[in-house]
């Protein structure tokens, strides 16, 4: 069985988890929901970035420990992934046990190896960013909160693998994902690949794990960080299960973790003697005006208001539908207002409705028989055929905006089909005609739906439900006539732009 390892970005507990959070969440959801559904075994993995000075810092700010803080907002993220209908596999705390030991594993093997030493180091560090920066970098103005510093640290021989990594670069096309983040990722490599600071004296930063060799340091928070996507799927701890998943089909990041994880991880992956990742995929930025949404501009986008006002489903769609993998996209109440009176309420929520309301009105409220089609149903069939692999395909190269684009164009051929064929005419006349133009819309909206689940999950059981067809699949002709449909409450009532 072919397997389909997705990852998201573990998230820093300094705060609530924002739109910008969900979204990659979401995206791994679904992805990984399309995986499944094309009867791939899946593991997807999902998480909490716990140490480094920025949970530290958040942390003091309430006056608790670290760890209590942590402990104290770890369920806002598993009560927001649990609203958000978000099936992953595991949830990793870079604080349990089983990360820290593995961490401190790879520690030692790395140092065995002879790719740590220690040396005097001086230079600026960004606390916003927890990590050094370089001179030029300094000169962008882009990084907050740095300062110099000075001491005794321990460094990882990341320069020695800059040609190695290059080369991979080059001979694999698909690593890092799309093509102007690999570009800017081989240019970033023509400078020098200095060596990586990996530790932080306790006497200055004492939240994090300790390095085995020396028990006066933790270790750097992005070096602890990035291990989990191998300490879970065991490395280390289970050969069998770490053989089943790694390496992982994709890493999905935002573009503000670009170089940790094309230039450090690999780095460290070499030095293991591990293969890489198949794909790392950094996505872009929403956006509320023209600023990044962050906590620290305040201009974030809670999702529980979101979801509380207008559901589940509407929010993962619009997120899917709006942003174009690896371009920013702005979140705007009124794009979403529209996204959902136009894709949500005049398109899906239209078709069930027509199917529903016209199988009750004129034919029992029971499901009829498709009869001989004509070459406007056999056209309707074909575009009905041909998309879940049209959709499986847009998919595996993470085009999932276009590839919801397109189901929901699919919809829309079946909206015009509908009125062109006008079966609340033809019931006067000849209703065996009226019955083909119902079954073939119906079984349209069915197939549809199934290739909308998992971006909608909720709403489509609900559909599917309507349409007595739960465990159908995306084969045209499994609705069976005589199916008795249900009846639902409007599927996507639309929103008065007034109220909103
Ligand atoms: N803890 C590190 C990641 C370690 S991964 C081994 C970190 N955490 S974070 O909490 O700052 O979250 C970063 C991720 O959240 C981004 O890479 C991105 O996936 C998501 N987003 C946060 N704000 C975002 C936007 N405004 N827009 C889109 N995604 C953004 O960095």
């Amino acid at each position: 069985m072919k397997k389909f390892y997705v990852t998201t970005p573990i998230y820093y507990v300094n705060d609530s988890p924002h739109i910008g959070h969900a979204y990659t969440t979401i995206l791994a959801d679904v992805l990984s929901r399309y995986h499944r559904g094309a009867g791939e075994d899946v593991f997807f993995l999902t998480g909490l970035d716990e140490h480094g000075q920025k949970v530290k810092q958040a942390a003091e700010k309430r006056g608790m420990s670290p760890q209590a803080h942590a402990d104290d907002l770890a369920p806002r993220f598993l009560n927001l992934w649990k609203k958000l209908d978000i099936r992953y596999d595991d949830f990793v705390r870079t604080t349990q046990e089983r990360h820290k030991k593995i961490v401190q594993a790879v520690l030692q093997k790395v140092h065995d190896a002879g790719d740590i030493y220690s040396g005097e180091y001086e230079g600026l560090y960004s606390v916003a960013e927890e990590r050094f920066i370089t001179p030029e970098e300094h000169a962008t103005g882009q990084f907050r909160d740095v300062k110099t510093i000075k001491e005794k640290n321990y460094f990882f021989r990341m320069g020695k693998y800059q040609q190695k990594l290059i080369d991979y670069i080059q001979a694999h096309p698909d690593f890092i994902r799309p093509e102007h983040r690999r570009n800017e990722m081989l240019g970033f490599l023509k400078q020098p690949l200095e060596d990586l600071c990996i530790s932080r004296p306790k006497s200055r930063m004492d939240w994090g794990i300790e390095i085995p060799f020396d028990k006066d340091y933790v270790t750097y928070v992005w070096f602890d960080a990035l291990i989990n996507y191998i300490s879970i799927p065991g490395y280390m701890s289970d050969e069998k299960k770490f053989a089943k998943w790694w390496p992982a089909d994709v890493h999905l990041i935002g573009k503000d973790i670009l170089t940790t994880h094309s230039i450090y991880w690999p780095t460290m992956l070499f030095s293991l003697g591990l293969p890489l990742p198949k794909v790392i995929f950094a996505h872009g930025w929403w956006l509320t005006g023209q600023a990044k949404m962050s906590k620290s501009l305040g201009n974030v986008v809670n999702p529980l208001d979101l979801i509380e006002q207008y559901g589940v489903d509407a929010v993962r769609y619009y997120l899917m539908r709006e942003m174009v993998l690896g371009q920013d996209a702005n979140f705007t109440l009124e794009s979403f207002i529209k996204c959902f009176n136009s894709d949500l309420a005049n398109d899906y929520g239209n078709l069930l409705n027509r199917v529903s309301g016209l199988t009750a009105k004129n034919h029992g409220g029971i499901v009829p028989k498709p009869g001989a089609l004509t070459p406007a149903e056999e056209e309707i069939k074909k575009l009905a055929e041909t998309l879940p692999g049209q959709v499986r395909e847009l998919v595996a190269v993470f085009k999932v905006q276009e590839a919801v684009t397109a189901v929901i164009e699919f919809v829309r051929v079946l909206n015009k089909y509908v009125e062109t064929q006008a079966p609340w005419k033809l019931a006067k006349t000849d209703m065996e005609a009226a019955g083909r133009v119902i079954y073939t819309a119906a079984e349209g909206l069915r197939i549809a739906t199934v290739m909308l689940e998992p971006v909608m999950p909720v709403k489509t059981a609900t559909v599917l439900d309507v349409l007595g067809a739960t465990d159908s699949g995306s084969v045209w002709g499994q609705l069976k006539a005589g199916t008795v449909l249900k009846t639902h409450p409007p599927l996507f009532p639309r929103i008065e732009v007034e109220k909103a």
